[in-house]
């Protein structure tokens, strides 16, 4: 199939790139490089040795993705280009708002102008929000979300079903991700944050390769075995691998399929720091500080669906995520700067 990645130069995209063209797919990606890097592309055609059909094009641009939609014969979308820097959300809903929703809009339009059936998003473990019992559960209602970010992928979900049901013709796979983590195991791709990471695991990574003194672990006084919070993290090329399996069922099954894409295991953030040590031979510097505000205590998914439905599965360890991760960043500690 000939796949476009929206915003396929982004560290899920760029890893998902990967599989597809390992699993004999065609890649087109579109990309402005708000968060991403074209490097990232070249390297994914170094690694699988085949050409990427690249355009550096803003998603929300009606006219530079029609004709990227003409240049190309498109059988199945997958939307990556989202904002999704929750703190950032808060102080600019505007522009997350305008681009997250506007991306989707836009997809949609030159599909619906083209012909173009099937779209895989790039969805999240947010949209279950903090009313849900866990582990998470595909039929449970979306939940009250805690941040502009994560009602914005409530929004598109909502947004996608909608134009889904209105066409009879249309296929919608929603892919829920829980933490993503790990680079591919080449240590030539990953995870290249703007500016200070949010996330946990590059934080602990540049504080690893001395570019951040240490690491502020968030609130050690939650109602979890070890005071911290609890998530299910997941490695990137699992996660790229659930894509693959998605676009090959999404062809043949109507409507609107849900599946999270997780382990099913938890770990503490005190749990991910022992892990890399371990796994590095290294430590890592940390104190304890207040709770982060929004943070969930713990949650998880439960896996079943895209085992039994897809036959996917996550396979790697966290040793495999935090020995991946630190072998991206030290052999490019300014990401893709270097
Ligand atoms: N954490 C720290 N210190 C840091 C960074 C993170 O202690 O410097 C902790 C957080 O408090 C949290 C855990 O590490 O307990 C994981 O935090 P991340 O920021 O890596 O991930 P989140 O679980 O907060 O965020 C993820 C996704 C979002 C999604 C959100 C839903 O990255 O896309 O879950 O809650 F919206």
């Amino acid at each position: 199939m000939k796949i476009l990645l929206a915003g396929g130069a982004g560290y899920i995209g760029s890893h998902t790139a990967l599989a597809l063209l390992n699993s004999g797919h065609d890649v087109v990606i579109a990309d402005n490089y708000y968060n991403a890097s074209p490097e990232a592309v070249r390297r994914v055609e170094k690694l699988t040795g085949k050409p990427v059909t690249l355009y550096e094009a803003d998603v929300q641009d009606r006219d530079a993705m029609m004709k990227i939609f003409k240049e190309n014969d498109i059988d199945c979308v997958i939307h990556f280009a989202g904002l999704k820097a929750v703190g950032e959300s808060v102080k600019k809903p505007l522009f997350y708002y305008r681009n997250n929703i506007d991306t989707t809009l836009t997809l949609l339009e030159c599909m619906e102008a083209t012909g173009v059936k099937n779209f895989v998003f790039s969805s999240s473990a947010t949209v279950y929000g903090a009313e849900n019992a866990i582990p998470y559960v595909e039929t449970m209602h979306r939940g009250s979300c805690s941040n502009p970010y994560g009602w914005t992928k409530y929004m598109m979900e909502q947004i996608l079903t909608d134009a889904v049901a209105a066409d009879p013709d249309m296929n919608l796979v929603l892919l829920r991700y829980f933490n993503p983590i790990g680079a591919h195991e080449s240590g030539m791709i990953g995870e290249d944050p703007k500016g200070i990471p949010n996330n946990l695991m590059p934080y602990i990574s540049q504080v690893a390769v001395g570019k951040l003194d240490h690491l502020t672990i968030f609130g050690n006084d939650y109602d979890t075995p070890d005071g911290t919070c609890r998530r299910d993290y997941i490695h990137v090329m699992d996660l790229a691998e659930g894509h693959v399996k998605a676009v090959e069922y999404i062809a043949d099954h109507p409507g609107t399929n849900i599946f999270n894409l997780g382990t099913g295991t938890p770990y503490s953030v005190l749990e991910i720091v022992k892990a890399f040590e371990k796994a590095n031979d290294l430590k890592i510097k940390y104190e304890f500080g207040p709770r982060r505000a929004g943070d969930l205590p713990e949650f998880w998914a439960n896996a079943d669906k895209a085992k039994k439905v897809l036959g996917w599965t996550a396979t790697r360890t966290l040793e495999d995520m935090c020995r991946d991760s630190w072998n991206w960043q030290k052999q490019n500690p300014n990401g893709y700067r270097d």
